[in-house]
């Protein structure tokens, strides 16, 4: 008899940080997990991810792969993995984590290839793995969560994040990237809107992770959080606005803040 306390998440982007975090969570909770990393396993090159794999009470319900998202064939190859580890193919959750901040990236001090590095790692190595894994005729999808960041507001603009313009433009591109897939899976879906996706972007606070530590900015961080902190914000949000058989994706994207605040697009 199947367990229903027991979902599968996916999480792509789970080495470090906020990825690790959520990993680790989902084990306390005795969900199921596949995390992925950028790199080889078993080279142990993710010692976090591989310990959980390894010590943690749960870690039987883990599987690691490998998805370097901003390579192609990594992609599509990490989803016929994907869809090999299930029996069923159902993914309750799928998290698109991934992502980097090289600053600092400017418009004024233009490089070609910071600003298309954050977009092909930012936004379009997510939307194709979300794009494949939906497309896959043996697996089905409920929620798709995707970390979004507060610098990826285009009407909240944030004037003083000086040399985050690759970052920002890329998260920029990611989040009307998924509010035209929301809707592309509504019109899929009309005639079983029962079926349809949840799409959720979701900004997780400001974190202490290496993405945060690893820039030295001029201005004040207010608010910093733990990762902790913020991995339980991010897992409630996606427990209340994610997919349920009374409300499921007939709607568009939707855009949160990790406390559970309406984050505008
Ligand atoms: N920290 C914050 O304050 C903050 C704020 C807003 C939004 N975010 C977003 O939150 C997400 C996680 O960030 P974090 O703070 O946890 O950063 P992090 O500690 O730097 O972790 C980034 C994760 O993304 C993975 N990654 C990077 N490039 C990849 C690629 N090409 N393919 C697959 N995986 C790749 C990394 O893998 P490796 O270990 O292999 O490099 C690592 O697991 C990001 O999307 C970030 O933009 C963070």
């Amino acid at each position: 008899m199947p367990d229903p306390t027991k979902k599968t998440y996916l999480i792509i982007g789970a080495s470090r940080g906020i990825g690790l975090e959520l990993t680790s969570q989902l084990l306390d909770k005795n969900q199921f997990v596949i995390a992925t990393e950028r790199v080889s396993w078993p080279e142990d090159t993710s010692p976090g991810l591989f310990s959980l794999s390894t010590t943690h009470k749960n870690s039987g319900n883990v599987r690691i792969l490998n998805c370097d998202v901003s390579k192609e064939e990594s992609v599509t190859d990490f989803v016929q993995s994907v869809e090999s580890l299930l029996v069923e193919g159902l993914i309750d959750v799928a998290i698109f984590n991934a992502g980097i901040l090289e600053y600092p990236a400017r418009v004024s001090d233009f490089s070609r290839y910071a600003f298309s590095h954050h977009l092909q790692i930012n936004a379009l190595g997510p939307l194709q793995a979300a794009s494949l894994l939906l497309a896959n005729p043996l697996l089905t999808l409920r929620t798709l969560v995707f970390v979004s960041s507060d610098s990826g507001s285009a009407s909240q603009f944030l004037s003083h994040e000086d040399g985050f313009a690759a970052y920002s433009m890329s998260k920029v591109a990611l989040n009307q990237g998924l509010r035209h897939l929301s809707y592309e899976l509504v019109r899929k879906y009309e005639n079983e809107k029962s079926k349809c996706p949840v799409v959720l972007a979701i900004h997780p606070g400001e974190v202490k992770t290496d993405m945060a530590s690893s820039v030295n900015l001029v201005w004040e961080v207010p608010g910093q959080i733990s990762v902790g902190e913020s991995v339980e914000g991010v897992l409630r949000v996606v427990e209340e606005k994610g997919w349920s058989r009374e409300v499921n994706g007939n709607g568009g994207a939707t855009f949160w803040d990790w406390n559970g605040d309406r984050h505008p697009w």
